[in-house]
C-alpha cells in the first residue's frame, strides 16, 4: 500500500509503464502472438457471463475452457448463456467446478491462460493472489476488495504481476470507454480551465433480493444475497458507487485524498432481508491540491435516478457521462461526436492485445487507489469520523469470516451507527 501513497516512486521503479498502464514484457508474449488463448471464468453470475462473452468477442482465437462457481446450478446457466459461441465456449464437464475451493481447481489447470474473476468482491484478494501464484493473466471486476486488509493484499499481487509479466486488468470499465477518454483528454488540455471541484452521483433504484429459504443456513443466505452484507460487497458505495469514485480519481490524476468525511444510513431497505448495509451515502473528499469533491449514492426504490460526474473548472465544466464540455454560461462548447466500442468488450480487447504484443496491461495501481477511496468513504459514514488516508492505511479492519462453509452459522451484523460504531 506504500506504493499507493508513493505512486510516482513506484511507477519509476516499474520501468516501461505507459500512461495507460501497459508494461513491456520481454519474457512472455512472443509465443502468444497468434496462438489460442484459453480463458476460465470464476463467478458465473450476471457480470461473469457478460465478461466471458466480452473476452470471446474480443478475439476470434479465444476459448472459454473452464468455469467455477460456489453454487453448482450457476454452471449450467453460464454454459447455456454462451451457447451462441459454439465450440469456443463448449466446456468439458471435468472443467466445471463448484464449491468454495472451485477457484483453486481452475488455477491448477495448466491450459488456462487468463482468468476472469467475477465473484462478490470479498473473494477478489484471495482469487487474485491464487491467480498470480499460478501464473495466470487476470481480469478482475471492480471493486478489488472490501476492506483495507484485502486492498493491501491486492496491491502486493499487482506488484507481483508486474514482476512476472502478467496482465492485471481491473474492471473499472469507464476508463476503457473512448468517449470518456477523449473527454478527460480535453479536460487535461485545459478546456475547463483550472479544475476547482467535482460533483458525482450514483443514485438509483433497488436491486434484486432473494427472500430467505427454510433450508438455507446463515452463510448460504448471506452468500445468495451478498449485496446486503458488508463483508461480501463492501456496501453499495464500494460495490457500485465505486465507479464514480474511480472516475473522480481519473479526472484528478489518481492522487490520494487527504480525507473523506461522510454520512449515510438506511431509510427504505430497513428489513432483515436487506442485511445490514446502508441505502444512501453522502461523502466529501478533500485533496492536497485544494480540490473538494462531493459524491452521493443511493439505492432506494421509487426515487429518481441520477448517475453523473460533473467536473468544474474556472472556465466551464464537463459532464463526463454525456461527453460534453460547457462554458460558464452553460453553453456546450465541445462534445464527443465519434463512435466507440462497447467499453466491456474494449477491456478484453486491450487485455488480449497486450498479451499478444508483449506489452501487458496493468491498471492495478489506480484500481487499488479507487477501491481504497471507496472503503475510506464507507468507514467515515459508518463511524461518523473524518477518515484521513493515514488512518485508512493503518486500519485494522478485516471482515473475513472464520470459515467458508455454506452451512456455517454467521451473525447478522448490526447496522452501523455513526458516533457509536468505532473506527478500527
Ligand atoms: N463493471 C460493471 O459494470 C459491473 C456490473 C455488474 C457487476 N460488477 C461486479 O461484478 C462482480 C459480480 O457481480 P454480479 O452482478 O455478476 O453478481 P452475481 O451475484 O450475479 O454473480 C456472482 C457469482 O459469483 C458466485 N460466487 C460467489 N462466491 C463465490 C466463490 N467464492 N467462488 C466462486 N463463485 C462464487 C455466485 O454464486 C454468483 O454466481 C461484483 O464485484 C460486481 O461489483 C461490475
Amino acid at each position: 500500500m506504500d506504493q499507493i501513497i508513493n505512486r510516482r516512486n513506484f511507477v519509476k521503479a516499474g520501468a516501461a509503464v505507459s500512461a495507460l498502464g501497459t508494461f513491456t514484457n520481454t519474457t512472455f508474449g512472443q509465443d502468444k502472438a497468434n496462438s489460442t488463448l484459453n480463458v476460465a471464468l470464476i463467478g458465473c453470475g450476471g457480470r461473469g457471463r457478460g465478461a466471458a462473452a466480452n473476452a470471446l468477442n474480443a478475439d476470434p482465437n479465444v476459448k472459454l475452457v473452464a468455469i467455477a462457481d460456489v453454487f453448482p446450478e450457476r454452471l449450467d446457466i453460464a454454459v447455456n448463456s454462451l451457447k451462441n459461441y459454439g465450440h469456443r465456449a463448449k466446456i468439458e464437464t471435468k472443467n466445471m467446478f463448484s464449491g468454495f475451493d472451485a477457484y483453486q481447481k481452475v488455477m491448477d489447470l495448466k491450459e488456462v491462460d487468463i482468468v476472469i474473476l467475477t465473484t462478490p468482491p470479498h473473494f477478489r484478494p484471495q482469487h487474485i493472489e491464487a491467480a498470480v501464484n499460478a501464473g495466470k493473466h487476470i481480469f478482475a471486476e471492480k471493486p478489488l476488495a472490501i476492506d483495507v486488509a484485502g486492498c493491501k493484499k491486492v496491491m502486493d499481487s499487482v506488484q507481483k504481476c508486474k514482476a512476472k509479466g502478467l496482465t492485471f486488468v481491473a474492471g473499472f470499465c469507464y476508463r476503457f470507454d473512448k468517449k470518456k477518454q477523449e473527454t478527460i483528454a480535453k479536460i487535461n488540455s485545459g478546456a475547463i480551465g483550472r479544475m476547482t471541484n467535482i460533483q458525482c452521483s450514483y443514485n438509483t433504484g433497488g436491486l434484486w433480493m432473494y427472500p430467505r429459504q427454510a433450508n438455507w443456513g446463515d452463510m448460504e443466505w448471506q452468500m445468495r444475497n451478498w449485496l446486503y452484507f458488508t463483508w461480501l460487497s463492501g456496501d453499495h458505495i464500494v460495490e457500485q458507487g465505486i465507479h464514480n469514485i474511480d472516475k473522480m480519481g481519473w479526472a484528478l490524476g489518481d492522487i490520494t485524498p487527504e480525507y473523506a468525511y461522510g454520512m449515510g444510513g438506511r431509510q427504505s431497505r430497513v428489513g432483515e432481508d436487506y442485511g445490514h448495509v446502508y441505502d444512501h451515502f453522502s461523502i466529501q473528499y478533500k485533496f492536497a491540491n485544494g480540490i473538494y469533491t462531493n459524491f452521493t449514492c443511493r439505492q432506494q426504490k421509487g426515487t429518481d435516478a441520477s448517475v453523473s460526474d460533473i467536473i468544474v473548472g474556472t472556465d466551464g465544466y464537463a459532464d463526463l457521462m454525456k461527453h460534453r464540455i460547457y462554458d460558464n454560461e452553460g453553453k456546450v462548447v465541445w462534445r464527443y461526436k465519434g463512435g466507440a466500442m462497447n467499453m466491456y468488450d474494449a477491456e478484453h480487447v486491450e487485455l488480449i492485445k497486450g498479451i499478444r504484443n508483449g506489452k501487458v496491461v496493468n491498471n492495478g495501481d489506480y484500481a487499488c487507489n479507487s477501491t481504497a477511496m471507496g472503503i475510506m468513504a464507507r468507514m467515515s459514514a459508518y463511524t461518523g469520523k473524518k477518515v484521513t488516508w493515514d488512518m485508512l492505511m493503518n486500519s485494522k479492519e478485516d471482515l473475513t469470516p472464520k470459515a467458508y462453509d455454506l452451512n456455517a452459522s454467521l451473525d447478522l451484523p448490526e447496522v452501523a451507527q455513526p458516533g457509536i460504531t468505532p473506527f478500527v
